[in-house]
């Protein structure tokens, strides 16, 4: 099992790298007890070269191999194709994610038209002083279910400015272990291929929308790669959801579309 950690904290010695470290002790414990071969790797974006994100469009309209930006963008999205999980941590900067998280959201926009990610978990937490979770949370949400990810919870931590790292132990043991467990066994059980209601109409509307492009697009030519634009098409991926939620969710995204798309 391979699993990506992307932090979006400047402080490798902050709240966020901390949470982020217990809940990598854990999925080590939980996959050594089920004899499961596990590899982590923890990026720390702030440090890595990603230029902020130009809006010049080049990624939707051209690909994103021809970003004009030549930094460390491109790698580590390859990693993030290459894992079966992610864990994104950001610690809250005036009630959202931080820029720095922000921007490796803005460099995935053209994930939002052709989502790589089915097929793959997520977590998602935010670390943050003392006020409410909510908005971030619903930030990383958003970005992460449209690229096709299955998000399979998320966790506000709140830590004050700086806590100490034994507090931090103390006080979040419980839930850094619950949440690697949940990771760890959506992973294993392939959860992924029981989408929610809200994926499978996230698909019939990008489907609806991307059949009626005009077919040089770019776009248009990675939906047809991957057979999604044919109309019995359900999901990105094979999947077990119960007959009566896939009719539902195609008929709500027929109904949703004109307000969404
Ligand atoms: C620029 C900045 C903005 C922040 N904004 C908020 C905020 O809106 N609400 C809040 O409760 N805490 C806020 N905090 C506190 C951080 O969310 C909190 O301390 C977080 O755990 C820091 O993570 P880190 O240690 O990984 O950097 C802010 C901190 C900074 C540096």
């Amino acid at each position: 099992m391979n699993i990506l950690i992307c932090i979006g904290s400047y402080r490798r010695n902050g709240n966020t790298a901390h949470i982020a470290a217990m809940i990598e002790e854990e999925l080590a414990r939980r996959a050594a007890d089920a004899g499961v071969p596990l590899a982590v790797e923890i990026i720390f974006l702030a440090h890595e070269q990603i230029g902020l994100c130009r809006g010049c469009r080049v990624c939707f309209d051209k690909g994103e191999t021809l970003c004009p930006l030549h930094d460390d963008f491109l790698a580590i999205k390859a990693k993030m194709v290459e894992a079966d999980g992610l864990l994104v941590a950001s610690p809250i900067y005036v009630n959202d994610v931080s820029g720095t998280t922000k921007n490796w959201i803005d460099r995935l926009a053209h994930v939002c038209h052709r989502p790589q990610f089915a097929g793959k978990c997520a977590y998602l937490v935010t670390t943050i002083g003392s006020g409410q979770s909510s908005h971030a949370l619903r930030t990383l949400g958003a970005a992460l279910q449209t690229w096709g990810f299955h998000i399979v919870g998320q966790t506000g931590f709140k830590t004050g400015a700086l806590m100490d790292k034994a507090e931090l132990r103390a006080r979040f043991q419980a839930e850094t272990a619950r949440i690697a467990g949940r990771l760890f066994d959506a992973i294993q059980q392939r959860r992924f291929a029981n989408p929610s209601f809200l994926s499978l109409m996230t698909f019939h509307i990008q489907q609806s929308v991307w059949q009626q492009q005009p077919s040089d697009t770019v776009d248009y030519r990675y939906w047809e790669s991957q057979g999604w634009l044919a109309p019995e098409r359900e999901f990105y991926i094979a999947h077990h959801a119960n007959r009566v939620k896939v009719i539902l969710a195609r008929l709500t995204g027929s109904l949703l579309k004109p307000f969404v798309a």
